[in-house]
């Protein structure tokens, strides 16, 4: 597959067939994801590879657990509670996966945020970018892509992160990273139909 033809040809795929991954295709994901680019070159990303069924069952409960927290809650008004209900399945469809991804960062601030956050204390925050968060997602990136290359399919998700604290500690994360996503992964159990590109004019302006 040429670089075009896998960009077109991933999509979030949520079921697999129940083949194992060999972890040289995994590495191979994680080496890509390791090329990306990243703010000073800090390279904060890091890579749990969960093949365990007993820890990913126990990351699906305690992602249930919190959504049923969120749920019931008497701060989240009904119809809220109800749309949220509903992202369930989205948040814990990898229970099957034959291996999940997780994907980590090292807590950093890079040194231009810090010199804006002392230069304007009195802004709640130096920038509404994270360039972390940015660095880790584009290693996320090439990461699926290279997934989809290798013939795999996978789905980028946060929403489990509503577990974030219950995963780090059956993860043993370290104190000083914390978890931006995870990528379960497996072969489509259905063939991936190529997507269609936004239109140009639609979301891009040419300033001349
Ligand atoms: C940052 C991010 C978070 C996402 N979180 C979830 C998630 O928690 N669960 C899920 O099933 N899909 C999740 N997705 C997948 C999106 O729903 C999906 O990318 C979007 O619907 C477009 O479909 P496609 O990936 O097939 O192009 C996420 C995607 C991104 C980029």
């Amino acid at each position: 597959m040429d670089f075009f033809e896998v960009v077109y040809r991933r999509r979030s795929v949520r079921r697999y067939k129940p083949e194992p991954v060999p972890i040289e295709d995994i590495k191979k994901m994680i080496e890509i994801a390791s090329l990306a680019p990243s703010a000073h070159n800090l390279k904060p990303w890091r890579f749990i590879i969960v093949y365990n069924r007993e820890i990913i069952k126990n990351i699906v409960e305690a992602v249930h657990k919190s959504v049923n927290a969120v749920v019931s809650s008497k701060n989240v008004p009904k119809d809220l509670a109800q749309k949220y209900e509903r992202l369930r399945y989205y948040f814990t469809f990898y229970i099957d996966a034959p291996v999940i991804i997780v994907i980590c960062g090292e807590k950093v601030i890079t040194p231009s945020r810090e010199a804006v956050r002392l230069a304007f204390p009195e802004k709640s925050s130096a920038s509404p970018v994270n360039s972390i968060e940015q660095s880790i997602s584009a290693a996320t990136e090439n990461l699926i892509l290279t997934a989809t290359a290798l013939g795999y399919g996978s789905c980028w998700t946060t929403g489990p992160l509503v577990a974030s604290d219950d995963i780090k500690k059956i993860l043993n994360v370290p104190d000083n990273q914390d978890i931006y996503a995870i990528i379960p992964l497996g072969k489509p159990d259905k063939e991936v139909t190529p997507k269609k590109p936004q239109k140009f004019e639609e979301i891009a302006q040419i300033i001349k």
